[in-house]
């Protein structure tokens, strides 16, 4: 057999194993695995580098309507490329639904924004802001069943928080469906009440972000939303959680026989409240909700990932810029901490800060690398095993890694549209150099050799974490 390229001489690591073997490819997908593969139209000279499976990034937001005034600072373009750059070959972006609006045309536009930008594979959940009885029994399920097989509530935010009786219905169409229900767990009354409060003092600065919505607002609202899903029997994914009470509360779910699922991300892993306190606005670069914690947090999300608790380590992409009206300097003029766009930038960083803090620092294996950044992703919202893995059938999804790389994050080597990282100065060990998806490099060896347009759609099945019990 000829192959199209052979990749030849690396070390390869999936989540169970890692080998030295070549890999061949034919029609975008990994047709062998070996060594003496034989021939191929290309071979790539993978010797003394890593080759996994390329990330996908579960948890992204791309091109979402961000309130008046503010605008995201990644479209599907610049999203997806600055993904690539950061070893992803798929990304699930939001299609985020507004009040009022049908859920059926939301998906629609979302399709409309992706088609032809994109540099890597996307696929979509849902975001529920409005859970009219159209949109629960007729159009969610509708969806579900054309492959949008999970969908994100909030427990917070003006004009996406959902009542508990609104998640409780969200719910019981999840289970009758068989999709997966994403939870923003954090108590919405009461960080309206404790922003009044910090108001009136005079308390508006960015660091007062924190003091918003501390440790028990999304400790309360974790343990509310597992009691709905265990109320209504259905699987739930609780994403970026922020500290160990919020942890302790799904481990003692799980330990429970119930199917509660975590999420966390880099910035619960190396940045702290203390970031959001530099002078004037300069804190505003690392608002973001749940915010990060402090070093006992950070511990207890290491812990977290260690011991499994947490499935899936993912962005939380949100990108703005800092010093643009449209951004988080000024919102609307204003300088409280209430009109700061929530979220940063992190599609791009992901995979080095995991890898150099986790694998590099010995806090997690290679294999447990490759499950929480990319297999597990696939598994957990019906991909796999097309996608997610190095196995014979699979879809040449990969990313070449040189482990030995010191590279020290700053904006100027970043790709994203974001005029920041949250990470400037981090020094890390560990950079993906080349990316390829379906066969082809998308990026090599640094420089950018795809074509956008040339990331697909992937509609996905159910996930087999959702799969309903029998009543
Ligand atoms: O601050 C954040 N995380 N913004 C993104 C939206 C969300 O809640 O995931
Ligand atoms: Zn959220
Ligand atoms: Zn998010």
């Amino acid at each position: 057999m000829t192959f199209d390229t052979i990749i030849r001489g690396g070390t390869v690591a999936t989540a169970a194993d890692t080998f030295a073997c070549d890999i061949g490819i034919v029609d975008g997908r990994i047709a062998a695995l070996g060594t003496s593969l034989g021939a191929a139209r290309e071979t790539v000279d993978a010797a003394g580098r890593l080759v996994l499976p390329g990330g996908i990034d579960s948890h992204v937001h791309l091109a979402q309507p961000s309130g008046p005034g503010i605008v995201m600072a990644d479209d599907f373009e610049s999203g997806t490329r600055a993904a690539a750059f950061g070893g992803n070959t798929l990304v699930l972006p939001f299609a985020m639904q507004q009040k009022g609006e049908s859920l059926r045309e939301v998906v629609k536009a979302y399709h409309a924004k992706a088609e032809g930008q994109c540099y890597v594979d996307v696929s979509f959940h849902l975001i529920i802001a409005d859970a009219t009885d159209r949109v629960l029994g007729q159009e969610l399920p509708a969806l579900v069943a054309d492959g949008y097989t999970s969908f994100k509530v909030f427990m917070t935010y003006e004009g996406l928080a959902l009542s508990d009786l609104e998640m409780l219905e969200v719910m019981s169409v999840a289970r009758e469906t068989g999709a997966l229900v994403m939870i923003h767990a954090e108590n919405y009354d009461a960080i309206r009440f404790l922003t009044d409060r910090l108001e009136r003092a005079g308390k508006t600065a960015p660091r007062y972000h924190a003091a918003s919505r501390p440790i028990p607002v999304e400790r309360e609202a974790t343990h509310r939303a597992i009691s709905l899903a265990e109320l209504t029997d259905v699987p739930i994914m609780i994403v970026h959680v922020s500290n160990g009470e919020a942890m302790e509360e799904i481990r003692r779910a799980q330990q429970k026989g119930l199917r509660v699922y975590g999420e966390t991300c880099p910035q619960y892993l190396v940045l702290t409240e203390k970031d959001l306190a530099g002078l004037n606005m300069e804190g505003a670069r690392y608002v973001c909700s749940p915010p990060p914690r402090d070093e006992a947090s950070q511990r207890a999300c290491w812990a977290g990932l260690e011991q499994k608790v947490f499935a899936l380590f993912s962005s939380d992409h949100c990108p703005f810029r800092y010093d643009d009206p449209q951004g988080k300097l000024t919102p609307k003029g204003r300088t409280s901490f209430r009109w700061v766009p929530n979220g940063i930038p992190g599609v791009e960083t992901r995979l080095p800060i995991l890898f150099s803090e986790g694998v590099k620092k010995g806090r997690i294996s290679l294999n447990d690398f490759v499950a929480l950044t990319a297999t597990n992703h696939a598994r957990m919202y019906g991909l796999y095993p097309r996608k997610g893995t190095i196995a014979v059938g699979a879809d040449a999804d990969l990313a070449i890694w040189d482990p030995e790389r010191q590279v020290t994050i700053s904006q100027r080597l970043l790709h994203h549209g974001s005029d920041y990282t949250p990470y400037e100065g981090l020094a890390v060990t560990g950079w993906p150099v080349s990316t390829m998806v379906r066969g082809r490099f998308v990026v090599r060896d640094g420089e950018l050799v795809g074509t956008k347009g040339s990331g697909a759609y992937v509609p996905r099945a159910k996930s087999p974490y959702a799969v309903p019990r029998p009543s």
